[in-house]
């Protein structure tokens, strides 16, 4: 019976699916090594971003945390080593800063490959790897893991690396990653330089949520699987809730969800997918269906306390692969992680009983990884705090669709709004302070099929608003934390028959723009960010590989802070970085 079932699944995924219309949907695709040749030497790869304040001071001390070559990884456990922190001989504590530097190098033929990177399960890096070449590529991500540091200072804990890859015949590629943490103890200083900014992709995506983390928790709780498969959860459908029992410290005060997510499968291009309802009636094949609308959504004991849209980030093969050469789309190297504020509900879990923390896709399919780090700041001078949750106002979400077609083509228009406000008490040593957490998200999304299902566009916008207040017993705000974001995102492609008329080929035509822009206000700090890129181009494909193509991508950085102002633009052509420039002044911080 299994031999018979495999055979016939064998079978089953032997035979091409008919190719119907849908080819202009946004897609993977695998860049072939020969096709860029003008590279003799490895070529480096960037992800645009800020650098760290402490870029450029001399760290204390440096640990090399892990150095593997990720091949035929799939259906394999994750690579695993223990961690120990640096001797205190060596690397004097207390550290004031702690920075993750992630180097990888791969050459040949390889897709875009997802990759998670774990502390004692919890998450320090979600990653994706850059399509390599035939004289092969190389990228450095690095990032400020201070936050992590009660994780940094424990021996006795695992270092975890998941990256499914996949290397045969066809694929060649094999990611060569070598992962260091530098401590540093000197306080910060930020020494203006440009030159010093080029060479790698430091980066926060303006993403500007390291203070919510000064200090650092005392201790960090993973919401993540049991590690056999990376401590990632995968989500392959609506139903498909994940939970993790905690029992929180009796004295905790302060509580913040880390949300790390990615989406892959029939949802990598979820914000371009159309309702089942055209896919039926149209005899589609695919799969990537049930609308365009996401939400990943956190419970306590089933109550919803919180939920994240996500950024729409596009990996190294999505849409058009030529885009992403050598600039990587926003976020693909360092994905942003979305901070949930759970101070308010610190009533509901303080009595010394486990509680149940989900973790879900609204709407989603196959399949999203997501996981989540607990930060618990405790109680220095009590075992025991009091805690109630006063304010939880959440009203249904509401997700308006509206469609219109005619066989292949027409409009389709999703809109959702969500407005939320938490609220409760923590009284601690240093006082009984009521936190208040407001959330509102707004989404929109247009998708258009023209000339028979050929032409798409894909136009959406979402705008985040989060506020959290904190004010002591005599209703004074004692701590403040604002931030508004905006993720807009068009997508076009066009599908054109071959001019040369081959029946196995075809012409993609495609557009991206996209945006992160966030304004930030965190206790006295200001800060405000703008990420755009903008990429055109064609590409003839063959199955999913691309044979030849044209692209260009422009991509503007700016973010003004209390450093100052960093503002970086580049322009790319067909694999080459045409222009890069950094200033220091806002030049247009619009
Ligand atoms: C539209 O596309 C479908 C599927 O590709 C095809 O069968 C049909 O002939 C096309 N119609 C026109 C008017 O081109
Ligand atoms: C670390 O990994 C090793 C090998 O996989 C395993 O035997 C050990 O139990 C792990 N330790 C912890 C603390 O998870
Ligand atoms: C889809 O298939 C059904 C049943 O075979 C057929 O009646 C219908 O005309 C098809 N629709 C389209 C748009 O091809
Ligand atoms: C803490 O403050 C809130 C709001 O001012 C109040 O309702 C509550 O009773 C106080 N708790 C304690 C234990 O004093
Ligand atoms: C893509 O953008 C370019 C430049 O703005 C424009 O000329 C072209 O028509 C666009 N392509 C499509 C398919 O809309
Ligand atoms: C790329 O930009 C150059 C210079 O602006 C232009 O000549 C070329 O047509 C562009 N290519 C594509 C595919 O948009
Ligand atoms: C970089 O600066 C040069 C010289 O001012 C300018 O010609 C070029 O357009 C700039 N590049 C970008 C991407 O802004």
């Amino acid at each position: 019976m299994l031999a018979f079932l495999t055979l016939f699944l064998l079978l089953v995924s032997a035979t091409p699916p008919p190719p119907r219309a849908l080819s202009s949907s946004p897609d993977r695709f695998l860049k072939k090594s020969s096709f860029q040749s003008h590279h003799h030497d490895p070529q480096e790869y960037i992800e645009l971003g800020h650098p760290l304040p402490f870029d450029r001071l001399t760290p204390s001390c440096t640990v090399d945390l892990l150095h593997h070559s990720f091949a035929d990884t799939i259906n394999r456990p994750p690579f695993t080593v223990p961690y120990s922190p640096p001797s205190p001989s060596v690397c004097s504590r207390p550290w004031s800063r702690v920075a993750l530097d992630f180097h990888a190098e791969c050459r040949g033929d390889q897709y875009d490959r997802v990759a998670g990177l774990w502390l004692g399960g919890a998450e320090l890096l979600r990653t994706t790897t850059a399509e390599p070449t035939e004289s092969g590529i190389f990228w450095r991500v690095r990032k400020d893991i201070t936050r992590y540091s009660s994780l940094l200072v424990q021996s006795n804990l695992n270092v975890t690396m998941m990256l499914e890859n996949v290397v045969n015949k066809i694929y060649s590629g094999v990611y060569h990653v070598k992962v260091t943490l530098f401590f540093y103890r000197e306080n910060v200083v930020k020494v203006p330089s440009i030159v010093s900014y080029r060479s790698y992709s430091a980066n926060n995506l303006g993403f500007n949520s390291d203070k919510v983390y000064n200090p650092p928790a005392d201790l960090i709780m993973p919401i993540s699987d049991d590690g056999k498969r990376g401590f990632w959860y995968r989500i392959e459908s609506e139903s498909d809730l994940h939970f993790k029992k905690i029992r929180f410290p009796r004295n905790a005060y302060r509580a913040i969800l880390e949300l790390y997510v990615s989406f892959h499968g029939d949802d990598e291009f979820w914000y371009s997918n159309p309702p089942n309802s055209y896919i039926r009636l149209n005899n589609l094949t695919t799969s990537r269906g049930n609308g365009c609308y996401r939400e990943v959504f956190m419970t306590i004991d089933g109550k919803f306390i919180g939920s994240e849209v996500p950024f729409p980030v596009i990996f190294t093969g999505g849409i058009n692969p030529l885009f992403w050469e050598p600039v990587v789309a926003i976020g693909a190297f360092n994905l942003p992680s979305y901070d949930i504020d759970l101070t308010p509900f610190l009533g509901l879990v303080l009595d010394g009983n486990a509680h149940e923390i989900g973790i879900g896709v609204d709407d989603g399919i196959s399949y999203w990884l997501v996981d989540a780090n607990l930060h618990i700041w405790l109680d220095r001078g009590s075992s025991k705090v009091e805690a109630k949750s006063v304010v939880y106002v959440n009203p249904a979400l509401r997700v308006d669709r509206r469609e219109n077609f005619k066989l292949l083509d027409g409009e389709f228009e999703t809109g959702a709004r969500r407005k939320s406000k938490f609220g409760g008490w923590v009284k601690s040593s240093s006082g009984n302070l009521t936190t208040v957490v407001s959330r509102e998200f707004k989404f929109r999304n247009m998708i258009r099929f023209d000339n028979n299902g050929t032409y798409k566009s894909v136009r959406q916008r979402v705008k985040v608003k989060k506020a959290v207040k904190v004010r002591n017993e005599m209703g004074r705000v004692v701590t403040t934390v604002f931030v508004k974001r905006n993720y807009p995102l068009n997508v076009i492609t066009l599908t054109l028959p071959d001019p040369k008329k081959k029946k196995d080929r075809y012409m993609l035509v495609t557009n991206v723009s996209h945006a992160l822009k966030e304004k930030c206000l965190i206790g006295m700090f200001r800060s405000s960010g703008i990420n755009r890129q903008v990429s055109n181009g064609w590409m003839k494909v063959k199955d999913h590989s691309v044979l030849s193509g044209e692209a260009n991508t422009t991509q503007i950085y700016s973010l003004r802070d209390e450093y100052g102002c960093y503002y970086r633009a580049v322009a790319a052509r067909n694999g080459r970085l045409l222009s890069d420039n950094t200033t220091l002044s806002c030049v247009s911080a619009s």
